[in-house]
């Protein structure tokens, strides 16, 4: 229970990962403030409280910052001042080639990614900095350093939060608070498993661990981050990929797998 008595709000707490931190930082003894855009919050809510944890929740958009402003305050008036946040809503929205993108969706993978958590930081920043204390993570992706294939938008937006992560390391440290980034491998999640099974598995072929992370392992992470014993690791990018930030992940289409493996049986020996 190592944070009990604390606050924690958890953005884009519907979905696999962030269902995962709820759980584990309620388990933790923290009160939790959920916020999410779509309707499977109410399963996790319903999850947290049948483990016998205490959670609020609110429906917003977190790339506008109008919506995020009423849904913190209204988790306030609830919980209290935020202690530790979770950035962790994210997108996926365009799998394209980068001069075929539609700068549209382009621009809204950057409005969540990036501006979503820049949104929640300015809301919940003033209360730590008064208070002086504060946890912050910032759920990046392995794409930040590795860039993915076909996702502009979502490398640079991820990229983007590690920047966003070292500046409130920077300007906030002083105040007792800290900021770190987790950057993910492949998560077994139901967008991953949603995946084209030859896509996922020619990408588990190259991560060294031959496994995909559970979202268990990813909250495990982040609620360490959350305590005061991690209160000197700061504006830290924390890999958690089963290795794979040492051999990039390839998410290439089906119609390029086939062609390589194609490719690479034909100049195998002996098949010539
Ligand atoms: N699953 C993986 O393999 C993987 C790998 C690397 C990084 N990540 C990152 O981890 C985070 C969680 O991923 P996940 O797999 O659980 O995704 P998910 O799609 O299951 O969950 C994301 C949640 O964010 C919410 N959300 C989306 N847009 C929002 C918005 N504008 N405002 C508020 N909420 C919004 C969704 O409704 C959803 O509940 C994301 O930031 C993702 O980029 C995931």
């Amino acid at each position: 229970m190592k944070l009990l008595g604390k606050v924690a709000l958890i953005t884009g707490a519907g979905g696999g990962i962030g269902r995962a931190i709820a759980l584990r930082l309620a388990a933790e003894g923290a009160s939790l403030a959920l916020l999410d855009i779509g309707e499977s919050l109410a399963a996790t809510a319903q999850a947290v409280r049948a483990a016998s944890g205490r959670c609020e929740c609110e429906h917003a958009d977190i790339a506008d910052a109008g919506e995020v402003g009423v849904a913190v305050a209204a988790l306030q008036a609830r919980l209290g001042s935020i202690d530790c946040l979770v950035n962790n809503a994210g997108i996926t929205n365009h799998i394209a080639p980068l001069t075929r993108m539609d700068p549209a969706r382009w621009e809204r993978e950057l409005a969540v990614n990036l501006s979503g958590p820049f949104n929640l930081l300015q809301a919940v920043l003033p209360a730590m900095v008064e208070r002086r204390w504060g946890r912050i993570v910032n759920i990046s992706s392995m794409a930040a350093r590795g860039g993915l294939y076909n996702q502009a938008g979502y490398s640079a937006s991820k990229a983007g939060l590690l920047g966003l992560t070292r500046n409130v390391t920077l300007e906030h440290a002083r105040h007792g608070i800290t900021c770190n980034a987790v950057l993910p491998g492949l998560i077994d999640t139901p967008a991953v498993q949603a995946m084209p099974a030859l896509v996922r598995d020619d990408a588990l072929a190259l991560v060294p661990a031959r496994r995909a992370g559970r979202p268990e392992e990813i909250a495990a992470l982040v609620a360490f981050l959350c305590t005061d014993e991690a209160g000197f690791i700061n504006g830290a990018e924390i890999d958690i990929d089963g290795g794979s930030h040492l051999c990039p992940v390839v998410l290439g289409s089906a119609r390029e797998i086939r062609e390589r493996q194609a490719a690479q049986q034909g100049s195998s020996p002996g098949t010539a």
